[in-house]
C-alpha cells in the first residue's frame, strides 16, 4: 500500500483536529466544498477517524443517515434529503483489488454522487483522475484524541482547495 498521497498532487494542507466532535465539524465544513461527481479517498489506521469524518460530511451534505462503519456492507448509498447529491460510502478494507472495486458498479453513481472510499489508497485512484485524498494520523503523542488530517487535491478541480478550506 502507498502512503495515501498520489503523484500529481496540486495542493495540500494539514489540519489539526483535537476531538471526534471537531472531526465531524470539519467534515461538515468540507461538505460545503463538495458537489456531485467528487471522489474522496480516505487513508488512516484502524480507528483513525475515517468514518467519523464521513459522518460529518454526510451531515453537511444533508443525506439520510446513519453513516456507520459497515461490517459486512462494502458500499452504502445515502440518498439526499434535500436537493444536493447522494453520498456513496465505500469501505474497501476487504476488497482484494481494483477489479472488485470496479465490480461494485460505482461508476453508475460516480457522476451524480459524492463518493467516499475508506481504505481506498492504491485502489480508488483508478476511479477518477481528479480526487481529494485525505490522510488521517494520530497526533504527536499517538494516544490522545488529537488527529492530523492531511488534505491533498489531485487535478484542476482541487487547485484552490487549501484556500477554500481556511
Ligand atoms: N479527533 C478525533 N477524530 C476522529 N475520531 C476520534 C477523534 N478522537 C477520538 N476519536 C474516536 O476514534 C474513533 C474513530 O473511529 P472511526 O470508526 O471513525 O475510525 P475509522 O478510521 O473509520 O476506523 P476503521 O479503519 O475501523 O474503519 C471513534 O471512536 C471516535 O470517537
Ligand atoms: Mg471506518
Amino acid at each position: 500500500m502507498n502512503d495515501g498521497v498520489s503523484d500529481g498532487v496540486s495542493a495540500a494542507v494539514a489540519v489539526v483536529v483535537p476531538t471526534a466532535e471537531e472531526m465531524r465539524a470539519f467534515g461538515e465544513r468540507l461538505a460545503g466544498l463538495l458537489r456531485a461527481g467528487d471522489l474522496l479517498v480516505l487513508t488512516g489506521d484502524l480507528g483513525a477517524g475515517k468514518t467519523t469524518l464521513t459522518q460529518g460530511i454526510g451531515a453537511g451534505l444533508n443525506v439520510r443517515g446513519p453513516v456507520t462503519s459497515p461490517t459486512f456492507v462494502i458500499a452504502r448509498v445515502h440518498p439526499p434529503l434535500g436537493d444536493g447529491p447522494a453520498l456513496v460510502h465505500v469501505d474497501a478494507y476487504r476488497l482484494g483489488g481494483f477489479a472488485e472495486l470496479d465490480d461494485l458498479d460505482l461508476d453508475a453513481s460516480l457522476d451524480d454522487a459524492v463518493t467516499i472510499v475508506e481504505w481506498g489508497a492504491g485502489l480508488a485512484e483508478g476511479l477518477a483522475d481528479e480526487r481529494l485524498e485525505l490522510i488521517i494520523s494520530r497526533g504527536p503523542e499517538g494516544t490522545g484524541e488529537e488527529r492530523v488530517v492531511r488534505v491533498a487535491g489531485v487535478g484542476a478541480r482541487w487547485a484552490h482547495m487549501p484556500d477554500d478550506l481556511h
